[in-house]
């Protein structure tokens, strides 16, 4: 089986030589497409393979009708939205993430923007610290689990709002003394900060509108290392409009950005390229279970990390 690594953004090589290892040892054929430009390079390389592991690259129907061979896509990381998964479903192609594996990593970086964003980007200016402040978790998966045990060592008073609560989280929740909000409205009366965990689906997408935001503080900071559909961009730049002192803090950088720079300087923050699960140890941990599912799934049929129906 030929097994490719397609990622526009490069895991460590590390973590590209320990997912080679893995494949080879038990003999299957490696090769690996990164930082390609053109689409027309992933679909010249995967015309043959058997399994494909990549992370934000967008896999869509094209892409699955160029690779007849095509039996496994394992997205390296949490969310799938950038596969179409009725296209693979229709194709009999298993998709498969790699859920928590990254989660530390966007949790650090959520708490790394925040600081830097509060001491105005280390310019010596007076900031402000976050003990104390009322941080609300906007879902509660592997990440904001990751970002509630942190909270807890900076002081800060944590509550969460998710539609679905498995019997595990409300655990968790208590575990880590997690304040429970009834849902999203009573999660952002109830915060001074939110922090946006929630995966991409059509229920979620711009959920975060002008309603919710308006119940936050006049100073209130929104933070985004999920996705930046889920957040109404218009909706938002009317809140910063009417709230100067109202913040945006974002690893996913919006459709507006160059509006956001220029009419709230001081207000924004957006990171270059996406970069939560981008260290050493997520691309470790994302790249190894994305070679070792496949591995597994084509020994023993082992699906367990399937997402397509
Ligand atoms: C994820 O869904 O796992 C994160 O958004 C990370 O995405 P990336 O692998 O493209 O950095």
């Amino acid at each position: 089986m030929k097994v490719l690594i397609a990622t526009d953004k490069p895991f460590a090589p590390e973590a590209t030589q320990k997912i080679q290892n893995i494949v080879e040892t038990v003999g299957h054929t490696f090769e690996k497409l990164e930082k390609y430009t053109d689409k027309s390079q992933l679909l010249d390389v995967i015309k043959d393979a058997n399994a494909v592991i990549i992370r934000s690259d967008i896999i869509d129907e094209e892409v699955m009708s160029n690779a007849p061979q095509l039996k496994v896509i394992v997205r390296a990381g949490a969310g799938y939205d950038n596969v179409d998964l009725k296209a693979a479903t229709a194709r009999g192609i298993c998709v498969m993430n790699t859920p928590g594996q990254n989660a530390n990593a966007v949790a650090e970086l959520v708490f790394g923007m925040l600081i830097y964003q509060q001491r105005h980007g280390f310019d010596g200016s007076v900031g402000h610290e976050i003990r104390d402040r009322r941080l609300g978790l906007f879902a509660f998966g592997h990440v904001a689990k990751m970002v509630a045990k942190i909270a807890r060592g900076f002081d800060m008073t944590v509550c969460s709002y998710s539609p679905i609560l498995t019997h595990e989280d409300l655990r968790k929740e208590g575990e880590l003394g997690v304040l429970p909000a009834y849902n999203a409205k009573d999660l952002f009366e109830k915060s001074d900060i939110v922090s946006l965990h929630m995966p991409l689906l059509d229920d979620t997408y711009h959920c975060v509108n002008y309603e919710l935001l308006s119940l936050l503080p006049e100073d209130g900071i929104l933070i985004n290392s999920a996705r930046k559909e889920v957040v109404n961009e218009d909706d938002l730049i009317r809140i910063m409009e009417e709230r100067p002192k109202f913040q945006y803090i974002t690893d996913v950088k919006p459709d507006k950005h160059d509006e956001f720079i220029a009419r709230f300087p001081k207000c924004y923050f957006a990171t270059p390229k996406k970069t939560g699960a981008q260290t050493s140890e997520a691309n470790i941990n994302a790249g190894l279970a994305a070679a070792q599912q496949i591995v597994d799934y084509f020994e023993k049929g082992d699906d367990r990390y399937r997402v397509n129906v």
